[in-house]
């Protein structure tokens, strides 16, 4: 699929196909779009542990939900529990040593190990790894793990997946995949293919472009050529609006298919 149609596909899927694997090779997939994410210092924050959930006991599955996130737990077959590993900046010192010996940080640019050694490490990094609860490393790592999992989520949608990002009590899993103490839970990115129609409806609904973004200063709305918006329709990445006409028949539907409350 190409890249803008993959953006423009992707929704919160919210009914899985519960019976059905997910290829291995997928979540795979999903994972490597991960690791080559852009990530600060090039210290990996995020840190995830993929699960099945026909692994998971009964009790654990239902102490695992919350009650914003409860059926998408229940339904999809694989959990991504993703955490911050609170840590990452230790190392950071040697991995931007790295980037200069390969030539992605340059001497153009100032950067040399002595530039790394003398000035980063000690004056930006050292600070913010020896405080891993200060707003600029939990701003710097939130990003980082959320860059990483936007990725995965998209390749989840280019290999024909639904994703949906949801929150989870921490407890309860952690004493099955016993993650470090170090690591921060942060949300679990349930995956599996799509009960409902890819669709979900439709594009969910997001305030217009001059409301979000700005140009110049704040309350200079960034204004959208009409000519690009056209062509990021033929390319898919701006789709029909939630909600489709069908859609309350499809929740119908899928509610008597799973047994719920319509
Ligand atoms: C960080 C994050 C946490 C979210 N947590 C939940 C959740 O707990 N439960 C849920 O149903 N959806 C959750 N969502 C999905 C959003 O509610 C979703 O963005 C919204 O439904 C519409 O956008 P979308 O369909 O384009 O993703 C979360 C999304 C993000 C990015």
């Amino acid at each position: 699929m190409e890249f803008k149609e993959v953006v423009g596909r992707r929704r919160s899927i919210r009914y899985f196909q519960s019976w059905r694997r997910v290829e291995r090779e997928k979540i795979q997939t999903m994972l490597e779009a991960a690791r080559l994410a852009s990530c600060a210092v090039n210290a990996t924050f995020l840190k995830a542990i993929v699960v099945e959930r026909s692994q998971l006991d009964r009790q654990t599955l239902d102490a695992l939900k919350t009650p914003v996130s409860a059926l998408n737990i229940e339904l999809a077959p694989v959990h991504i529990y993703t955490y911050i590993d609170t840590q990452a900046f230790v190392g950071a010192q040697g991995r931007l040593r790295t980037l200069v010996d390969v030539g992605a940080l340059n001497a153009t640019h100032g950067w040399s190990h002595k530039f790394v050694d003398e000035f980063v490490w000690p004056n930006i990094l050292k600070p913010l790894a020896d405080n891993a609860t200060q707003a600029q490393t939990v701003a710097a790592a939130a990003s980082d793990a959320g860059n990483a999992i936007c990725q995965a989520m998209l390749a989840g949608v280019d290999e024909g997946l639904g994703v949906c990002l949801s929150a989870f009590v921490p407890d309860p899993i952690k004493k099955v995949v016993n993650p470090p103490d170090h690591w921060l839970p942060l949300w679990v990115l349930l995956v599996g293919y799509p009960a409902e129609s890819w669709e979900g409806g439709g594009q969910r609904p997001r305030p217009p472009l001059d409301e979000q973004f700005f140009e110049g200063k704040y309350g200079n709305g960034f204004k959208a050529d009409p000519a690009v918006t056209e062509r990021l329709k033929a390319a898919k990445m701006i789709q029909a609006p939630a909600p489709l006409p069908w859609r309350k028949q499809e929740i119908q539907a899928l509610a008597r298919m799973f047994g719920l409350p319509e």
